[in-house]
């Protein structure tokens, strides 16, 4: 799919079909997350795959009865790891360039997921602690998005967005 196309034709589905993700397209997938820029390369982040009914129940549970995390066949979490980062940046490293490492990486897996003709989306209410505990990242990990992935079960709703004009300030 061109580019565009990809972008025009990936919505948030929240309800999705048993069938597995093949393992060459989550293996495209991870690779697309592997080429996703990041302050200064240094890829603060990390990618847990989830599979387990058990584990993708209790993220439900944290995510505040999201189901539909359940229903997807793999769910993705990523976290940023503000230790990989500190080092060189400081604390802007650790507030801030962990967490634009993780949402870039995410959003490339969003996106290369879309292309393959796979739905997903975005999940960040979530208590982060819970989700930690799930996925058994250590402490200095902090959760910041969860990507389930799979096959779209019913039609995606195309939401509006605010019109160029009124996003856009172009500056005189
Ligand atoms: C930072 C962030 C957090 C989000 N958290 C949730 C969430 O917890 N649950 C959910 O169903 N959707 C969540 N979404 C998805 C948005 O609701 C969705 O992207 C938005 O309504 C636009 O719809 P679209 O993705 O179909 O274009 C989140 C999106 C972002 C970027």
């Amino acid at each position: 799919m061109d580019f565009f196309d990809v972008v025009k034709e990936r919505h948030s589905m929240r309800a999705y079909g048993p069938q597995p993700v093949k393992p060459e397209d989550l293996q495209l997938i991870l690779e697309a997350v592997n080429r996703a820029p990041s302050a200064g390369n240094m890829q603060a982040y990390e990618v847990y795959l989830v599979r387990d009914a058990e584990r993708k129940a209790a993220l439900v549970g944290a995510a505040g009865d999201q189901e539909f995390l359940a229903q997807a066949p793999l769910v993705l979490v990523f976290c940023a790891h503000p230790a990989r980062s500190v080092g060189r940046y400081g604390e802007r490293g650790a507030d801030l360039y962990c967490l634009q490492d993780a949402t870039v990486a995410c959003t490339f897996a969003m996106l290369g997921a879309t292309a393959l003709g796979l739905s997903t989306v975005w999940v960040g209410a979530f208590d982060e602690d819970e989700v930690r505990q799930v996925i058994g990242a250590p402490q200095g990990e902090r959760p910041v998005a969860m990507l389930p992935v799979g096959y779209a079960a019913e039609a995606p709703e195309v939401r509006a967005r605010r019109s160029l004009q009124k996003l856009v300030h172009e500056l005189q």
